[in-house]
């Protein structure tokens, strides 16, 4: 029998509804939102890939846990690197799936369906093309049309500022790629600087550091766990044991990590972070730096959950910090408070 509800599924009418999707395509973790009903997604940015059969054959957190665990025929690929698609095909297959498992769910017994509008974030150092690769994608994942807002904006409105206001604010997002420094204010961007030393650099750091330390071999996902787990700007030392691969005999071998040896690994990453913070300060205007000094600099992103991180900026900038644990999504979650009012987004969509 002919299924009439597959084929009216294909139709998508523009003015049918007005269903919003945002999302935070994040080098690390994918997030996703819908309009009235908040964060609905939150991924990992991975995926399997089978050459043999070419299909893609796992997704999220169970491609990243086999990571290193399989044959060479099964690809794992991290479609989005540093902020920006660098694999379109990857990207657009593992959005379709994050759709099915999020957004779909909500009109699966629905004839016909809705025209989804989406809207996304791209950092400010992605180039034309690498903005055209993220509405592209999401078009081709289903969306029926797409608007684009400049990360570092979504951040700050997500951590609380109002980014309209005349009174510029600085926020540093922390988040798996990239590390932005932005002052926003006045519905833009006044000045930014990107590092690409996320957390995921700061993995390799890790593995490098144990590496010739220990002469132990460790893998991706072990080294995120040690940062996860251990690292923090207090005086806690925790220690974690881990295993890895032992250089000289090849067999496994266990090893005890302290707090402290990961944050050794680390420092110069966070020093490199206080930099650009005093050097965007340093070229700052002085009623920015006035303003800024008044109400404190904001930390956002994945990273921003360290412990105690408010303390060692604080020490080295002698500004007041603001680091809130609810501020790991502010991305997506200044979408959804943009994307209220219409006519200010109008302002800022790229
Ligand atoms: N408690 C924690 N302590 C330290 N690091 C953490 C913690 N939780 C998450 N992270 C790190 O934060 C990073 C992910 O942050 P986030 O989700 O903000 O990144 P993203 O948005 O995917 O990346 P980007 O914005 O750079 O494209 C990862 O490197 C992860 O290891
Ligand atoms: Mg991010």
């Amino acid at each position: 029998m002919y299924n009439f509800t597959n084929f009216f599924s294909k139709f998508k009418i523009p003015f049918f509804t007005n269903f919003e999707v945002y999302f935070d395509l994040g080098t690390t973790e994918t997030k996703i939102a819908i309009k009235d009903k908040g964060i609905i997604l939150r991924k990992p940015t991975i995926l399997a890939f089978n050459n043999r059969s070419g299909d893609y054959i796992f997704f999220g957190t169970e491609a990243k846990e086999i990571i290193g665990k399989t044959p060479d025929f099964i690809k794992i690929i991290k479609p989005i690197s540093n902020g920006v698609i660098v694999d379109f095909d990857s990207t657009v297959a593992l959005i379709k799936k994050y759709l099915d498992q999020s957004v779909n769910l909500y009109f699966n017994n629905q004839i016909i369906k809705p025209a989804l509008t989406g809207i996304a974030t791209v950092p400010s150092i992605a180039t034309e093309i690498e903005q055209k690769a993220v509405t592209e994608s999401l078009l081709k994942a289903g969306l029926t049309q797409i608007f684009l807002i400049e990360k570092s904006l979504a951040t700050a409105a997500g951590a609380g500022i109002n980014i309209f206001s005349h009174q510029p604010a600085l926020i540093v997002d922390m988040g798996g790629g990239l590390i932005e420094v932005a002052i926003v204010g006045s519905g833009g961007i006044i000045s930014e600087k990107t590092l690409k030393n996320g957390g995921e650099n700061m993995n390799k750091l890790i593995y490098n550091y144990i590496y010739l330390k220990y002469g132990v071999v460790l893998g991706e996902g072990t080294c995120e766990e040690l940062k996860i787990n251990l690292l923090n700007f207090t005086e806690e030392e925790k220690i974690l044991t881990v295993r890895g691969k032992s250089l000289e005999s090849g067999l496994p071998k266990s090893i005890k990590v302290k707090s402290s040896e990961i944050k050794e690994a680390l420092l110069n990453s966070f020093n490199q972070i206080v930099d650009a913070v005093k050097e965007i300060m340093e070229n700052a205007a002085p009623e920015i730096v006035d303003e800024v000094n008044k109400q404190g600099i904001y930390l956002t992103g994945g990273m921003a959950r360290i412990k105690g991180l408010n303390n060692f900026f604080n020490q080295e900038l002698k500004i007041n910090i603001i680091q809130e644990e609810i501020n790991y999504y502010a991305t997506i979650r200044g979408i959804m408070i943009l994307a209220k009012n219409k006519e200010k987004l109008e302002k800022i969509i790229i």
